[in-house]
């Protein structure tokens, strides 16, 4: 296998590339000073919405959000994964692609072969003679022949080794590492198909390619499901079932139902509503929703009408509100006890169902609800613990307007005024968390705001006081912020594409790839004072917490008061 293409040399060559260059032949861009527009390539759309910035590097559709580096362009217009984009652009700037000896972290692509091969033997296998009473099945769920075609649904037959024989090409190990295969634990070791006497439903990735499947019963049989392990191509926390069906069944798609079931998925399809999708027999996380905002505006929250699909609703609540924002919209449907979206659509109809769509509760109304349950509002008691309840997850929304409307909404209920209430959100406005002093140095950016700075205009850490520079790259920082300013201050000069190129491939690059992209209000001179005035503020509040973290784990009073005197400095 070819060996990982080394770091230095994409910062090479997306220092050379100019991404008007690759855009241009693809999009036709019409220019306005640095900056070109253009009907965008990813979404349905008659004004166009989609800009290439020269200077930054970058493009960005501010209809559908796709955003990237010249390299992320080529991978999603032209289905190029990472290493065809590196070789295309290097071709263009007449570049030859050096490779580091070993093996590399490149994803295999005959994984996809033997996924999409085993799709087909799949829906072969629902089209043969073994299938009567699968077929039996779906057809008792309500499915026609057009949707199972649609979403690809196959047999894998009874018998232990039908699809090790079907597929035998590919050899036992490719089988294996695709999750179809499963080696037996200990003893002799034997080989054998994971998906068996099961109707199969193909998971598809936004492009279309299969990367796993889950198989369902359709007689007695324990257990009801049975998915796909996590492989190199399949990443359970990020996927969705459903959403390549959906994009491709509506162009410019703009909103999607998340359900819980396949079924549900497929059932709704069935019914005319060709936009759920649902995690893979997982809980929704962040990740879920940062791939979902890529594609669409709105995302619903169907979840059965149980007590699980209750809880699934109110952790979909913390696991989106990092994501969240005025064009981001999140809300919730509440089915009536013991229905799920599938018997809903079946009993009901789609006109009914969209109904359920269209009254769906809001993010924030649901979230200040559900928090207030048992509360007596009309006690001063009541409204404080609601106020403090809601403060510490207000507090993960990112700042801006739906921040504020949950402010102001949560003000008026515990009739405070909303200015106290955001004080007691732990000053929302400043994302600086350091209630676990350890926060910063685990993981995380670091501070949010400055780092958007930096990624955006790289050159002003140059101009930077030399000591809060040196202190904002201390070594010790783990934060995403730190390992930045570490990049910039080691080969000063580069521009927001060269930086991100560094990260390509590395935890951290979505969050760099979308701060680039975000807007800000700021003249340019104005982000100068800003960013310094910040970094100040953050390098301080780190040394604060290393204080306070020294402070109780020695319990020295020495450090404790140098650690009030710093805060008696602070606010001087
Ligand atoms: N699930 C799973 N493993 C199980 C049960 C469920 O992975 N043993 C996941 C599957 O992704 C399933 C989802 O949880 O689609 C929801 O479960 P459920 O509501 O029980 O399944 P449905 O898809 O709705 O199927 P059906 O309507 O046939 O019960
Ligand atoms: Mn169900």
């Amino acid at each position: 296998m070819a060996g990982r293409i080394p770091e230095s040399f994409i910062n090479d060559l997306l220092g050379r590339v100019d991404i008007v260059d690759v855009v241009g032949p693809r999009v036709q861009l019409k220019k306005s000073g640095r900056n070109h527009k253009g009907l965008c390539p990813f979404h349905d759309e008659k004004t166009p919405s989609f800009n290439v910035n020269e200077d930054r590097q970058t493009y960005h559709c501010f209809g559908c959000e796709a955003h990237g580096t010249a390299i992320g362009f080529l991978m999603e217009y032209d289905s190029q994964t990472f290493p065809e984009a590196i070789e295309t652009l290097a071709s263009m700037v007449g570049m030859e692609v050096p490779r580091e000896a070993g093996r590399g972290p490149k994803v295999d692509t005959e994984l996809y072969d033997v996924l999409n091969a085993a799709a087909r033997q799949f829906q072969r296998w629902l089209r043969g003679d073994e299938a009567g009473s699968a077929v039996a099945y779906l057809k008792e769920r309500g499915l026609s022949g057009e949707v199972v075609r649609d979403f690809g649904i196959g047999l894998a037959p009874s018998g232990w080794e039908r699809l090790k024989t079907a597929l035998t090409s590919f050899g036992e190990q490719k089988l294996i590492d695709a999750g179809l295969l499963v080696r037996q634990e200990g003893g002799r070791g034997r080989v054998y198909d994971r998906f068996r006497e099961r109707i199969v439903f193909p998971i598809r990735n936004t492009r279309g390619r299969v990367i796993g499947f889950g198989g369902r019963v359709y007689g007695d049989g324990q257990p009801k499901y049975i998915n796909s392990p996590e492989t190199e191509v399949f990443r359970k926390g990020r996927e969705l079932y459903g959403l390549y069906e959906a994009r491709r069944a509506q162009r410019g798609l703009q909103s999607v139902v998340v359900v819980e079931g396949y079924m549900d998925v497929v059932a709704l399809a069935q019914h005319g509503v060709t936009n759920a999708v649902a995690t893979l027999g997982t809980a929704i996380g962040e990740s879920h929703f940062e791939t979902l905002y890529r594609h669409v505006n709105l995302v619903v929250c169907c979840f059965d009408g149980d007590e699980a699909g209750r809880g699934a609703a109110w952790k979909a609540v913390d696991a989106a509100f990092p994501v969240l924002s005025e064009t981001r919209q999140l809300k919730f449907v509440f089915l009536p006890e013991g229905e799920d979206p599938d018997t809903v659509v079946r009993e009901k109809g789609a006109e009914h169902f969209r109904t359920l769509l269209d009254d769906a509760v809001p993010v924030g109304e649901y979230f200040l609800d559900h928090l207030q349950e048992g509360l007596d509002l009309d006690q001063a008691d009541g409204r404080a613990l609601l106020a403090e309840l809601a403060a510490p997850h207000i507090r993960r929304l990112p700042r801006g307007a739906l921040q504020e409307i949950l402010i102001n909404d949560l003000a008026s209920r515990v009739r405070m005024d909303a200015s106290v209430v955001a004080g007691a959100a732990g000053g929302a406005r400043e994302r600086v968390p350091i209630r676990d002093p350890r926060a910063n140095e685990r993981h995380g950016i670091g501070n949010k705001p400055l780092l958007k700075y930096v990624v955006q205009y790289p050159q002003l850490i140059d101009g930077m006081d030399a000591t809060v520079r040196a202190e904002l790259a201390d070594p010790t920082d783990a934060s995403l912020l730190a390992d930045v300013v570490r990049h910039l201050v080691d080969e000063p000069g580069m521009n927001t594409g060269t930086l991100i190129g560094c990260f390509v491939g590395r935890a951290g690059y979505d969050d760099l790839a979308a701060l680039a992209e975000e807007e800000t209000l700021l003249a340019k001179e104005a982000i100068v004072l800003d960013l310094e005035k910040r970094a100040r503020r953050y390098v301080f509040k780190r040394q604060e917490a290393a204080l306070a973290r020294r402070a109780v784990e020695s319990g020295s009073v020495d450090d404790a008061k140098r650690l009030s005197d710093a805060k008696v400095r602070q606010a001087l």
